[in-house]
């Protein structure tokens, strides 16, 4: 299978790499702005699964005008993308009158228009797939009637939007191969959250929660559609 994973530098997004790249037969696109980080992930791989096929690529998705050069570049020698996981995410934890606009602006770019962009140049090689499936990564915060953090205004909006997109794709796309979905997840136990809350304890390790979206962005697609589900072991 041919896989593109956004955010693959650390986190949720790198473990989900090291699952993808064990079946050495899936060819795994992995982009991040950090070439190093990238890297480093790419040579773990190739230590750990011999033959697993990787390809990095250092890209900052909030340059969204070159998006469809990098999908150009990708699928010249890839022609299909079974799944797309838009995991790249981006917070900026302020109260809401220090938010910038720039501090917004980011934050929409990473986890909206990015994503948009991204999907949008991809919807021809995702259209040769059997069955393509786009798991968008959202967010607790941004699910409908969910508890909301202060300082979290323009993230948890920014992940109500994605998750917003991801029903309106599944509706113009439901006649095609191609199925949308989008998991809400709960607190993970990465740099992100210990940077925006230091100390804070999750439930949930970044290896466990790459487990299910593994399992998620394989056989999801047969079940749902357009569906916004809520991935949090806590209440509400
Ligand atoms: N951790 C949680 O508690 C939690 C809860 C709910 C939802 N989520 C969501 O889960 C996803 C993964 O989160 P995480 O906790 O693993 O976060 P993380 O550790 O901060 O990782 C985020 C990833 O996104 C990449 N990224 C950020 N800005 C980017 C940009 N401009 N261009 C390209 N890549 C960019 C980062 O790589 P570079 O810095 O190398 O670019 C990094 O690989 C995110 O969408 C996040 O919002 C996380």
């Amino acid at each position: 299978m041919n896989i593109i994973i956004t955010g693959a530098s650390r986190g949720i997004g790198k473990e989900l790499v090291k699952l993808f790249a064990e079946n050495v037969s899936n060819k795994i696109f992995i982009i991040s702005r950090n070439e190093a980080k990238l890297n480093e992930l790419h040579e773990y791989c190739k230590k750990e699964y011999k033959n697993s096929q990787i390809h990095s690529i250092a890209f900052d998705i909030t340059e969204t005008s070159k998006i469809k050069t990098l999908v150009d570049d990708l699928l010249s020698e890839n022609e299909t993308i079974d799944i797309l996981i838009n995991n790249a995410g981006f917070l900026v934890a302020k109260p809401f009158d220090q938010i910038t606009l720039a501090d917004a602006e980011t934050i929409y770019k990473v986890n909206v228009l990015g994503p948009l962009e991204l999907i949008k140049k991809l919807i021809p090689g995702l259209k040769k797939a059997e069955h393509a499936h786009v798991v968008n990564i959202s967010s607790m915060g941004g699910f409908q009637g969910s508890v909301k953090f202060p300082g979290l205004a323009a993230y948890s909006s920014s992940k109500a939007a994605i998750a917003s997109l991801t029903e309106c794709l599944a509706e113009e796309y439901k006649e095609s191969n191609i199925k949308f979905n989008c998991l809400a997840l709960g607190a993970v136990a990465t740099e992100m959250l210990a940077e925006a809350f230091p100390g804070y304890e999750a439930p949930t390790t970044a290896k466990q929660m790459a487990e299910f979206i593994y399992d998620f962005a394989l056989n999801g697609h047969k079940m749902f559609n357009g569906k916004i589900l809520p991935v949090s072991k806590t209440t509400p």
